[in-house]
């Protein structure tokens, strides 16, 4: 296998135009003072862009770090270092002002459809709410929400039910519609499938992906699963501990893991048949790696040492810079 080194990491292929969103070097820290300064950023010079019509899955264990960067770049947390851009615009400290000014064009769609869909209000006025703040007429903007029920596969007459009425499926389709009712160009979906039944998930990742070829749209796709990313992703970004471990094309990511801790992801990731699980388990078991309990944070060094099998003294001394190896790019000394 040929390996060559980069300096630096970009999942966007080199043909893209001005990358849909573009983040570099993203530092979040939680907390204020000394103590804060101290403790190990929630996000550590992450960067990663996301090229129009292009879906980057964000995977990685839970308290890596993942929402932390979808609300950073959602504007409702504050970067401490590093920047974010959208459509060549920086908005790494866009006010709420300027945030309104990007209309409808960045979105969310979260695990809890409960948080953006009011109980209290029918499906007809969570949905109108981004089109009405747009002035939109309250007809059309009924019109418009008959419309967009109906795209994602529930009947028009949904518009006067409540949110209670419906499954937790349709209420997840129900938070796809608000959050593509304004035309959007760039979805953050942060374990949009998570909490739904298998099959129930398929449905709707199916949902996501026609969405993105009939309206050209670009996801950033956060899951702790990294077969649900693989559905959907055209790359990957691997976070550990708030660090970017791995990164690349989707099916070098997943299919042939470079970095000891992907690997670990990929052998830990559930599958439906029984033989194929046990296949997994047994693979997980020998490469080693151990489980998150039983590992103290690290601070200096890989951040992955303490629970590496193939860890040595310079592992523990310095921290591995991303270089590229085969298609993808790798922070470990050893890969
Ligand atoms: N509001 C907050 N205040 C302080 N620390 C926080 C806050 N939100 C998150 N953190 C910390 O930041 C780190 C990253 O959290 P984050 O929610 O981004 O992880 P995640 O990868 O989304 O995890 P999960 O898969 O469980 O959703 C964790 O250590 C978490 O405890
Ligand atoms: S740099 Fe060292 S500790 Fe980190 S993943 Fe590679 S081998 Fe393991
Ligand atoms: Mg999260």
């Amino acid at each position: 296998m040929s390996t060559t080194t980069t300096e630096r990491l970009d999942p966007t292929p080199p043909s893209a135009a001005t990358p849909m969103l573009e983040v570099r070097d993203l530092v979040v820290r939680y907390g204020r003072g000394r103590k804060a300064a101290a403790a190990p950023a929630a996000v550590d010079r992450v960067s990663f862009s996301i090229a129009p019509g292009e879906t980057v899955g964000l995977v990685g264990e839970s308290g890596s770090g993942k929402s932390t960067i979808g609300k950073a770049i959602l504007g409702l947390q504050k970067a401490s270092g590093g920047s974010i851009s959208f459509q060549g615009k920086d908005i790494t400290a866009a006010g709420a002002a300027e945030r309104r000014a990007l209309g409808g064009e960045l979105r969310a769609v979260f695990q809890d459809p409960n948080s953006s869909l009011n109980p209290r209000n029918t499906i007809g006025i969570s949905l109108a709410e981004p089109l009405r703040l747009r002035r939109v007429s309250a007809a059309e903007a009924r019109t418009k929400a008959e419309d967009m029920l109906e795209r994602v596969g529930l009947p028009r007459e949904a518009v006067d039910r409540y949110p209670s009425q419906f499954s937790g499926g349709q209420r997840q389709r129900i938070s796809v519609a608000r959050a593509l009712i304004c035309d959007p160009q760039l979805v953050v979906c942060d374990e949009a499938v998570s909490a739904l039944d298998l099959s129930t998930q398929a449905q709707v990742l199916n949902l996501l992906a026609d969405l993105r070829d009939e309206r050209g749209l670009s996801y950033l796709f956060i899951a702790h699963d990294i077969a649900v990313v693989q559905f959907l992703a055209q790359r990957v970004v691997v976070l550990y501990r708030g660090q970017v471990m791995e990164s690349g094309p989707a099916a070098a990511v997943t299919e042939d893991p470079k970095h000891p801790f992907t690997r670990a992801l990929v052998a830990a990731s559930p599958v439906p048949r029984p033989a194929e699980q046990a296949a997994r388990r047994e693979a997980r078991e020998s490469l080693g790696v151990r489980t998150g309990a039983a590992a103290v944070p690290a601070q200096g060094g890989c951040p992955f040492r303490l629970r590496c099998p193939l860890a040595t003294d310079l592992c523990a001394s310095d921290r591995p810079a991303l270089r590229r190896v085969g298609s993808a790019d790798v922070a470990c000394h050893y890969a």
